[in-house]
């Protein structure tokens, strides 16, 4: 098989993570060019990805006919130029999530990638996380019965980029929000994985610490009614002293699971059904590790299956459709948390 040759536009912290990625699949993959407008940063990536070349302008990258797959590791509002850009060259894209900060530039995205024939997958690495597949696989089996009621949780300390001015992270232009934009979208996508599509939202989205303009959400509450009637909350916040969490909870008619990201056995569950463990917890076999070992693990999970879908000419899992769907909820959320109102899905 001819090694793949690809190219990382956004040599920061998420570029850093595909790059690690790439080096567990010499085999499948070769890093021939990291991009970033900052050199140096481009230049610290490549002290672990010695092979790679270091360029500084996108466009020269995409231009390049020994390239055959981009992913882009930008700030929020370069998603979508950058995507439509590749796809001209005929590159196959694995985009940061969220995919876009609109949903024009979502159609954009989706209507280029298609007319070019290329596969476009969102990176969103929580979907490929094991305890996540496993937890789908428990559901489908009718162990926890009719899911009624969801709680969910992500959090951590992005204090130090919420009080910078000259970050784009969580600006209103640049990121297209806060908190719940870079966060609430991860677990949105979860939700649209396991339980299925949302069709309202209300909610509070504040800043509660950042004093920096144009700075937003740094907390926020969100509930939610799935199409099936089940109900969810969702709390995000990035005013955590502790390290980086993710949590589940998904109470059934027939039992629970209980989930979070930092327990070094993830899962936690109880049923009703007949059979040995019958109304008794237990944690199931995965492979896991609490952080950041799961950043690791979801990184590398997400990028084989992206290399799987460009080998195999495969559909990918976490497609541009997805991605939209999972930004539209969070633009709903956003205007919930401004007029005040429950907000219902339009574009089903
Ligand atoms: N999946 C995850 O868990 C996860 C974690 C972190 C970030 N992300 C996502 O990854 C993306 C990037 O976030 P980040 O935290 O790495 O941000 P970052 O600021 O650390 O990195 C972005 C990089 O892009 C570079 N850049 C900006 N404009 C450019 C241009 N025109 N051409 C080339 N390079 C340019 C910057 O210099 C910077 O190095 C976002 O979509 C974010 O939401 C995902």
């Amino acid at each position: 098989m001819t090694l793949i040759k690809a190219g990382i536009i956004g040599a920061g912290v998420a570029g850093g993570w595909h790059a690690l990625s790439l080096k567990k699949i010499p085999e499948k993959v070769q890093l021939a060019f990291i991009c970033d407008i900052d050199e140096k940063k481009g230049k610290r990536l490549k002290r672990t990805n010695k092979e790679a070349n270091i360029l500084t302008d996108y466009k020269e990258l995409l231009a390049r006919d020994d390239i055959d797959t981009v992913h882009i590791c930008l700030p929020h509002f370069l998603h979508a130029e950058v995507t439509v850009e590749a796809a001209k060259y005929g590159k196959h894209i694995l985009c940061e999530k969220p995919i876009a900060n609109t949903l024009e530039e979502c159609d954009k995205m989706i209507e280029a990638t298609k007319k070019a024939g290329v596969k476009l997958m969102i990176a969103e690495n929580q979907r490929f996380l094991p305890a996540l597949i496993k937890i789908k696989e428990i559901i489908g089996k009718g162990t926890i019965g009719d899911i009624k009621l969801v709680r969910t949780y992500e959090g951590g300390s992005e204090v130090a980029s919420m009080s910078d001015p000259n970050s784009w992270k969580c600006k209103w232009i640049e990121g297209g929000g806060g908190a719940w934009m870079d966060s609430g979208v991860h677990r949105i996508a979860v939700l649209n994985y396991l339980i299925g599509d949302i069709k309202s939202i209300s909610g509070h989205a504040e800043k509660l610490l950042s004093q920096c303009e144009g700075k937003a959400d740094d907390n926020c509450v969100m509930n939610v009614q799935f199409e099936s009637g089940a109900l969810g909350e969702i709390a995000i916040s990035f005013t955590v002293a502790s390290d980086w969490n993710c949590s589940l909870e998904l109470y059934g008619t027939k039992g629970t699971i209980l989930e979070n990201h930092n327990w070094e056995k993830p899962i936690k569950l109880y049923s009703t059904l007949p059979g040995p463990n019958r109304c008794e917890w237990v944690e199931p076999e995965v492979f896991h590790e609490p952080y950041p070992g799961y950043y690791r693990i979801s990184f590398l999970e997400e990028i084989k299956h992206f290399y799987d879908c460009v080998i195999n000419n495969k559909e990918p899992e976490m497609s541009g459709e997805d991605g939209k769907k999972a930004l539209e909820i969070v633009l709903l959320g956003y205007e919930s948390a401004k007029s005040g109102k429950r907000i219902y899905r339009k574009n089903k």
